[in-house]
């Protein structure tokens, strides 16, 4: 098309050279916002009615051909034949067939509006969109954690701290660990995005009524425009704040990519953890053979590429927000056009993750701990040893000579070539406790007192292996006992199964 056909370029002495239009355009990938640039449209159409800059007529022929448009696209898809590289962008090519179709009316939608505002406002609509429809596959994804812990009620694994073996956990407390970041994910998007609660009421602004950067000199209701975005009613509560800030910041995005970032953290951390639990080492975790490969060259193999793509995947989100954050560095205020590529930012970090999360609850689904594999070697590695302190601070020795005596006596099975502390006897802790306690303090009164106190009896065998020690968890949140069936409860009430 020659450039004196593009009605915005009359002042334009050439045609765009067919190097520069495959460059500049970004229809290729920003059709994506049609619903949204057409939702901005209809609501500017509607207040500029409302303020008599164009009749009622006018806008019913704009609202009709904007609604027949979405319907066509809704069908089509990118293949739509009003979708022309030439006329660069969304806006653009509905604007163009919208007067293709209804003349005049058409060739007034653009009053007071400027395709920076328009996009500005396209963007924030998708944005929150998008952010709503990330937190229901994360609600997605914790139910089916959330079914696994049901599922796995009876099984004991043990926890790992710096990889080495820690204490014992239900085997669900840990899916449910995994639900809990991905809480967390929602609630920052529904901060940043869909609940509108901020601290500044910046964050409210519906950017159109801003036109290009100064505003416009005509008589728009700003505050219109932006009620009549339906939808959450609090998504904009009032016109720009600044038509300059309004038109050049892009600080939601900022905020929606660093969300998706988070989210694919948690996946990769989440997707690591359950490819060391499928190893040979582990066999912790069995999930099912169609979320598995095998090797072209090793016909025994059985690997994990669909939890390694969620796990390396993270790196293209984190590429994303960086790539988002370098583009917006030291940009002039104002619209300048390196702003066109947050859209592919936001789209490819959005896709990147919704996959991810799709796959994810696909493969947890499948998922089961292997009992048989588990259990075998649950008493090793002195889980019960946090345990057995605690006990003994119930009998009442202070912690630190509780920890003391459970390294001795630890360090004392090791020696002697026992896996386990419940394979110590009775007598053999009394000694190393009457020792330790002698130890720990110079005043022999006070030793002799303590001493003949601090007898510890066969209960103490309660509180050691593995199973026993998941059941008597009581603080807030722990991996077993109450507190665990406390937070099953929460975890179905949130999510209502
Ligand atoms: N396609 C552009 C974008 O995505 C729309 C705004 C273009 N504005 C302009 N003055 N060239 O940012």
């Amino acid at each position: 098309m020659a450039s004196e056909q593009k009605s915005w370029q009359a002042r334009i002495s050439e045609a765009t050279d067919a190097i520069a239009q495959a460059f500049v355009e970004s229809i290729s990938y920003d059709w994506r916002l049609y619903k949204h640039d057409i939702a901005g449209s209809i609501a500017h159409a509607t207040m500029l009615a409302k303020v008599k800059l164009i009749t009622d007529a006018d806008r019913d022929a704009i609202v009709n051909g904007l609604r027949e448009i979405e319907k066509e696209i809704d069908r089509d898809g990118p293949k739509w034949a009003g979708f022309k590289p030439e006329l660069e962008d969304i806006h653009m090519c509905v604007e163009s067939e919208l007067t293709r179709r209804i003349g005049e009316p058409g060739r007034r939608l653009h009053t007071g509006r400027s395709r920076n505002d328009q996009v500005a406002v396209d963007l924030r609509l998708w944005l929150n969109e998008s952010a709503g429809k990330l937190c229901g596959q994360l609600d997605d994804l914790s139910a089916t954690l959330l079914s696994l812990a049901e599922r796995s009620r009876d099984i004991v694994i043990p926890s790992f701290t710096h990889l080495q073996r820690a204490q014992p956990i239900l085997a669900g407390a840990e899916a449910l660990a995994w639900a809990t970041m991905f809480a967390a994910d929602e609630e920052r998007l529904q901060v940043s995005q869909v609940r509108g609660v901020f601290y500044l009421d910046l964050y409210y602004d519906c950017p159109l009524g801003s036109g290009a950067i100064a505003g416009s000199s005509l008589p728009l209701d700003c505050g219109c425009t932006a009620s009549l975005l339906e939808g959450d009613p609090r998504r904009f509560k009032q016109g720009p704040s600044n038509s300059i800030e309004s038109t050049a910041s892009r600080d939601r995005a900022c905020d929606f990519v660093y969300c998706c970032a988070m989210i694919a953290q948690h996946l990769s951390r989440w997707a690591e953890q359950w490819i060391i639990y499928m190893s040979t080492e582990f066999g912790f975790i069995k999930i099912a053979d169609r979320y598995t490969t095998s090797s072209s060259m090793m016909p025994q193999k059985r690997n994990p590429d669909m939890l390694e793509l969620i796990r390396g995947r993270c790196g293209n989100v984190y590429g994303d927000l960086f790539a988002l954050m370098t583009i917006l560095k030291g940009l002039p205020i104002g619209y300048n056009r390196d702003l066109q590529e947050d859209k592919r930012i936001v789209f490819r970090a959005y896709d990147t993750v919704s996959q991810c999360l799709t796959m994810a609850a696909a493969i947890v689904n499948s998922a089961s701990y292997d009992k048989d594999r588990i259990e075998p070697t649950l008493d090793r590695g002195f889980l019960d040893a946090t345990s057995l302190a605690e006990y003994l601070v119930t009998k009442g020795i202070p912690f630190r000579t509780a920890h003391h005596v459970v390294g001795t006596l630890v360090a004392k099975c090791e020696k002697s070539n026992r896996y386990a502390l419940s394979q110590l006897s009775v007598e053999e802790m009394n000694e190393v406790i009457a020792s330790s306690i002698a130890l720990s303090s110079t005043d022999q009164s006070q030793i002799a007192n303590r001493k003949s106190q601090i007898q510890i009896t066969d209960d103490v065998y309660t509180c050691l292996g593995a199973a026993n020690v998941v059941k008597r968890y009581q603080s807030a949140g722990a991996a077993g006992g109450k507190p665990f069936e406390d937070q099953l409860k929460a975890w179905k009430e949130r999510l209502g199964v």
